[in-house]
């Protein structure tokens, strides 16, 4: 791919949160083009930091920003679309004093060094969605998951069913099986020792069995994979620098070291006793995401991620919250194959050469076979430390073709995310939440799944801006 290195200048995505984003009640969805496909039945819901910046401050991450959720109701009478932000504690508490009070992944509390001891920090619930049959969860990493009404985006609070304690984390990438309902997460909880802990949750969101690990150190744990009978971790070389973010002397994201030195830790647990099957080591690298995993028809396990080779990406997502970036920072599509009984790696490779995130697979075919990635991809040519994903693809890992549906310049695609047909079950529906620098204006993309380089089968207007977002999830009706 030619790159073309332009002075650094601020890009249009910045305007799309130069302000922080503006709620709007339920509204019908202008249709811009085209006509929403009979098929297309159900919710789309995504959440991501609506605002970085209270008096006048700006938050020192793409992290930190408060977690507002997009919702678009797809039905007979057209699409609807809402947007509201998680009715956090710390969200209210903020609001009503309109200053930052917290610690948070980018940002120390304000004050003095011996007036942020002991503060905890603010739950963003800005990273995902969990849509259930009653609720709609939106998760953070660092802790609870909140729980929403699924139609009107309304805050009920921290979600109870979980049973987790104050403040337990339960990660932001849970892996939904299709077969059997059954939600597997996990989180990383700091105490005497560091503890990875897994969970089991039956298809209502409540936790049925727990498991734990030992970890050596606090590393930064994003996403895991559910490949068969199979949980799979691989934990970087990334390692928080506890006494330096404990005490409040820098943030969390400051105080993550890049220890090349060590190896990435791969850590197999059976999926149905949560024990642990086998632990090894690897060269390393840093992932934030996965796109799936299954278990081969030779017993080895392939696992598709989008993979880097240091930590710098850390780097470039704080300096997006600036509105400008410079950092070099490119991830690109490798599959991992290895043997679940020594995790040890056999073969790594690298897919496709190209700068992409957010990898995603249909909702049905989670931790089995899947041949079809979709995810965010730069467009040719681009100086990729300045610019955010410009367009969205599909890769299939069997033939290696690339199918990119291009959005032209200066617009900005979510994650793409697949839905199924409810009328049709062998196609789908590839939706996208665009912001539109050129009109600074955000919309809802909708392709269909087989031909993505083709135009939107419908584009649909929305109230206003949407910040660039994070993670979603596809409710079908
Ligand atoms: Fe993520």
């Amino acid at each position: 791919m030619k790159t073309t290195h332009k002075p650094l200048t601020r890009r249009a995505w910045a305007n799309a949160i130069a302000q922080p984003a503006q709620e709007f009640p339920p509204t019908p969805l202008p249709l811009l083009s085209g006509k929403i496909p009979e098929g297309l039945r159900g919710s789309l819901y995504r959440n991501g930091p609506g605002r970085l910046e209270r008096g006048g401050i700006r938050a020192g991450h793409w992290f930190d920003g408060d977690g507002a959720i997009l919702g678009v109701h797809f039905t007979d009478a057209g699409a609807t679309g809402l947007y509201r932000y998680v009715q956090t504690a710390g969200y209210q508490d903020e609001s009503e004093k309109e200053k930052f009070l917290y610690p948070n992944y980018g940002m120390t509390a304000p004050g003095r060094i011996w007036q942020r001891w002991g503060k905890s920090v603010k739950n963003a619930a800005n990273t995902s969605v969990l849509p259930l049959s009653d609720k709609l969860l939106a998760l953070w990493e660092g802790g609870n998951p909140h729980a929403l009404d699924l139609q009107t985006l309304e805050t009920r609070g921290i979600d109870p069913l979980t049973q987790l304690g104050e403040g337990a984390p339960f990660s932001a990438h849970p892996k939904c099986d299709p077969k059997t309902g059954e939600i597997f997460n996990f989180g990383v909880t700091v105490g005497l020792n560091i503890t990875l802990n897994v969970y089991k949750s039956d298809s209502t969101g409540k936790i049925i069995q727990q498991g734990s690990v030992p970890l050596d150190g606090l590393p930064l744990v994003h996403d895991f994979i559910l490949a068969g009978p199979y949980l799979i971790f691989f934990v970087p070389p990334v390692r928080v620098n506890l006494l330096s973010a404990g005490l409040g002397l820098s943030s969390y994201s400051d105080a993550m070291e890049w220890q090349p030195e060590r190896p990435t830790q791969i850590i197999v647990l059976d999926r149905k006793t949560l024990t642990l099957v086998s632990r090894t080591e690897a060269e390393p690298w840093f992932q934030w995401h996965f796109s799936n995993g299954y278990v081969d028809t030779d017993g080895t396990i392939a696992i598709d991620l989008v993979r880097y080779a240091d930590f710098q990406t850390n780097q470039y997502l704080k300096e997006v919250a600036t509105g400008q970036t410079q950092t070099q920072a490119k991830g690109t599509l490798w599959q991992v194959r290895l043997n679940p009984q020594t995790g040890k790696v056999i073969q790594l490779v690298e897919l496709l050469d190209r700068g992409c995130e957010f990898p995603v697979v249909p909702p049905q075919v989670v931790g089995q076979a899947s041949p079809d990635i979709y995810l965010a991809v730069h467009r040719d040519g681009v100086d990729i430390r300045q610019e955010l994903f410009g367009a969205i693809a599909r890769f299939n890992t069997k033939t290696d073709r690339l199918a990119i549906a291009e959005m032209g310049e200066n617009r900005y695609p979510s994650e793409p995310l697949y839905a199924d047909d409810v009328l049709n079950h062998k196609r789908g529906w590839v939706l996208t939440v665009v912001y539109d620098g050129n009109s600074d204006t955000s919309e809802v993309w909708v392709f269909d799944s087989d031909t993505l380089d083709d135009e939107p089968i419908c584009r649909l207007g929305l109230p206003s801006v949407i910040p660039h977002s994070f993670h979603g999830k596809w409710k079908p009706a």
